[in-house]
């Protein structure tokens, strides 16, 4: 099974990647082949609809990465009460022809004061809009859930984390076999 971990914050110190390099590594102690695809380093082109950069190698790795996934682990900050601009761009190179039918998880990092809920509406919104089987559950990460490295290191975080990827392994375990029927 293949899980394609999107970390899907910008910035170059991010609290979202901490969750994401969590669920990957999580991921990967349960046998979980994993395609880790970070949007502040994997620098995309913006998508303007033009056919020449789907050339880009970027682009290119997106778009083999989600093919091949049989499910997916998005990550998002929450700016200005949505997903951040890259993961939104990163997304509109990608369709149903990625997601249809294929589940995903979502977990947001924001700012504290109870953020955070606006940005997985959002996330779950445009996940629908490409047909994903998006989980019921989900997680906001707070600052105080991480270190001064932005790892992810709040126990009870940690363990919201871990359900959201057993959720996540079993359900696409569930699809892919029916869909092998
Ligand atoms: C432009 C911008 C807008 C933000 N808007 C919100 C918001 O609407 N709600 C919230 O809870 N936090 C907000 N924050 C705080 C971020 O969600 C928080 O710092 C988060 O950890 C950032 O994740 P990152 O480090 O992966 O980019 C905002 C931060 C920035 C830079």
């Amino acid at each position: 099974m293949k899980i394609m971990v999107i970390a899907g914050s910008p910035t170059a110190e991010s609290r979202t990647r901490g969750i994401a390099q969590f669920a990957a590594e999580t991921l990967k102690q349960m046998n979980v082949e994993v395609l880790y695809f970070d949007v502040g380093i994997d620098k995309l082109p913006l998508f303007t609809g033009d056919a020449t950069t789907a050339q880009n190698e970027t682009v290119k790795k997106l778009a083999e990465y989600a093919e091949q996934a049989d499910g997916f682990f998005v990550t998002s900050p929450e700016y200005h009460s949505g997903i951040s601009g890259a993961l939104k761009n990163a997304l509109d190179f990608l369709g149903g022809k990625h997601f249809k039918n294929k589940p995903s998880a979502i977990a947001v990092a924001a700012g504290g004061g109870k953020g955070g809920m606006n940005a997985l509406t959002n996330l779950r919104t445009v996940l629908r809009g490409v047909y994903s089987l998006v989980l019921p559950d989900q997680f906001i990460a707070d600052p105080v859930n991480f270190d001064e490295g932005n790892v992810l290191v709040d126990e009870l975080a940690q363990t919201r984390v871990r359900e959201l990827t057993i959720q996540l392994k079993e359900l696409t375990e569930v699809v892919s076999v029916n869909q092998a029927k």
